[in-house]
C-alpha cells in the first residue's frame, strides 16, 4: 500500500513529517494544486497534497481534480484519505463530529470529472455503487473509536458547487434526497480515484449546521474558521494514527 493524504482547509500539512521530496509536477491535464510532498512518518512513506494550494487560494470549483489525481497515480499511490470540512444536515451530524461517509450525491456542475473525455479513448463506465473504499473507511473508524472521538460511521455526503454556501431551500432538498452532510470537494475526487483504480475514503469534520438547520441564525464564517482551527490538531492526530496503523 502507498498512502496519500489530501488535505484541505482542515489539514494544512503534517507536522513530524520528515520530508524526502517536494515536487511540482505538471500533467497532460494541466497544473495540480501545488507541490506533492513525499515524507516519512514512523518509517512509513506518505504523500501529502493540499487541494486548495499552499496559500489556500484555489476555490472548490477551480481545483484541477484531474491533475491532482493523475499525479497521485503517477506517484504509484494506491490508497487516498481525503480530509473534508462539511456542514451538518441530519440531526446526528452536529458541529465537531467526525464522519466517515459511505455514500455521495453529486450536485456539482461544470467540473472536469472524467478521464474518458479524450477522443479515441475507450469510455470507462466505472462501477460507483459504493464510492468509498470500505477497508480504508474501517481503518479510519477504528482510530476514531480508539481515540474516543465523537463520530458517525456512515452518512451520505451531498457535494455542492460552491464557493457560496447553500440556501435553506437547497438544504431542504438535500435532506429530502437523503444527504446527511454537505461539502464541496468530494466530487469529482472520489470518482476520478475510482477511474484510476486508487482506493479512496474521506474523513469529514462537521464545522457548522447547514443553512436553516441550526438555531435559525445565519452561518458565520468566523465560527466555521474557529471550528476548523479547533479540529485541525485532532485531525492530524487521527491521520497519524491511521497512517501508522497501515502496514
Ligand atoms: N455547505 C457546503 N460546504 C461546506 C459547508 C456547508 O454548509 N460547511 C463546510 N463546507
Amino acid at each position: 500500500m502507498k498512502l496519500a493524504i489530501i488535505g484541505g482547509s482542515l489539514l494544512k500539512g503534517l507536522s513530524n513529517f520528515i520530508t524526502i521530496a517536494e515536487e511540482k509536477i505538471n500533467t497532460p491535464f494541466g497544473t495540480p494544486s501545488g507541490h506533492f510532498v513525499t515524507g516519512m512518518i514512523d518509517d512509513i512513506e506518505v504523500i501529502y497534497i493540499n487541494r486548495h494550494g499552499s496559500e489556500h487560494h484555489i476555490a472548490p470549483h477551480q481545483i484541477n481534480y484531474k491533475a491532482n489525481m493523475f499525479v497521485l497515480k503517477t506517484l504509484e499511490v494506491t490508497d487516498i484519505i481525503a480530509i473534508t470540512a462539511v456542514g451538518g444536515i441530519t440531526e446526528a451530524m452536529s458541529p465537531m463530529k467526525w464522519v466517515v461517509p459511505d455514500q455521495i450525491i453529486d450536485y456539482t456542475h461544470g467540473r472536469l470529472q472524467t478521464y474518458s473525455d479524450v477522443n479515441d479513448t475507450k469510455v470507462n463506465h466505472i462501477d460507483f455503487s459504493y464510492p468509498f473504499d470500505d477497508a480504508l473507511r474501517n481503518r479510519i473508524i477504528a482510530v476514531l473509536k480508539n481515540q474516543a472521538c465523537e463520530h458517525e460511521t456512515q452518512g451520505t455526503y451531498g457535494v455542492t458547487q460552491g464557493p457560496r454556501l447553500e440556501t435553506i431551500a437547497e438544504i431542504k432538498r438535500l435532506h429530502h434526497d437523503g444527504c446527511d452532510i454537505v461539502g464541496m470537494t468530494a466530487m469529482p475526487e472520489a470518482s476520478l480515484a475510482r477511474e484510476l483504480e486508487m482506493n479512496y475514503a474521506t474523513l469529514s469534520l462537521v464545522v457548522n449546521w447547514a443553512a436553516g438547520k441550526g438555531s435559525g441564525e445565519l452561518i458565520s464564517m468566523e465560527e466555521i474558521t474557529q471550528l476548523i482551527a479547533d479540529g485541525s490538531e485532532t485531525c492530524e492526530m487521527i491521520i497519524k494514527a491511521v497512517i501508522t496503523a497501515v502496514e
